[in-house]
């Protein structure tokens, strides 16, 4: 089955496609699909996010007159600090700016917890996926993945937030650990299996 997957960021793509079943799955991007326009993020929650990249392609291959049969995937994810009542949440990407260099905006989150003990330090990547199937029919996951605020930013695996995102239970935080891990564990890995587990009861 071929998935389309809408997203323009390299370091998602290339999760995506170390998790999901590549036997079973042929993992396209958007870009490679033809795609570039913008996508306007303007709902208010995960799924309606993850919904709306869906559909805006979905849209766009049926007009161009995409081959085949697919199913078009999207994610929205997002880091929540407990400290910070939840945000950056959904505007995560655009935290202080969508061109500001990670190793920034992760300082800035360190800093704004200066002081802060680690009871009061929690925090989880959240991630929703979002499908729409041949038929037109819509389904979306969510899974989350908890965490902490690091002391200090660490590691290059990963992308955006993993620096600063410490896991007690390791004692290491998301970019020092192995990639395998992270696609094990990873918010995007527990509701990308859920999809997987929707896709196997209807193929
Ligand atoms: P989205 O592309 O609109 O879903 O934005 C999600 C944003 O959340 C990303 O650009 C990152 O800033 C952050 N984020 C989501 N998942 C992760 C992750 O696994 N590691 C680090 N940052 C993440």
């Amino acid at each position: 089955m071929k998935i389309i997957f809408a997203t323009g960021n390299k370091g998602k793509l290339a999760e995506i496609r170390a998790i999901l079943d590549s036997d079973r799955f042929e993992i396209i991007s958007m870009k490679e699909a033809g795609f570039s326009g913008e996508i306007v993020e303007d709902g208010t929650t995960y799924e309606e996010n993850a919904l709306i990249k869906v559909r805006t392609v979905r849209k766009y291959l049926l007009e161009a007159g995409y081959p085949g049969e697919y199913i078009v995937m999207a994610d929205d994810s997002g880091l929540e600090v407990d400290y910070l009542g939840g945000k950056p949440g959904i505007y995560s990407a655009r935290y202080m700016g969508e061109d500001t260099p990670y190793s920034i905006k992760n300082q800035a989150i360190i800093d704004a917890l200066d002081g802060v003990p680690d009871e009061q330090r929690g925090a989880r990547f959240v991630c929703s996926i979002a499908m729409i199937f041949p038929d037109g029919s819509e389904k979306t996951t969510r899974a989350t993945y908890e965490g902490i605020v690091a002391h200090e930013a660490k590691g290059t695996n990963g992308f955006g937030y993993d620096p600063m995102f410490y896991l007690p239970q390791c004692n290491a935080t998301d970019a020092e650990m192995p990639i395998e891990f992270k696609n094990k564990n990873s918010h995007r890995a527990k509701a990308l299996k859920q999809a997987e587990e929707i896709i196997a009861a209807m193929y």
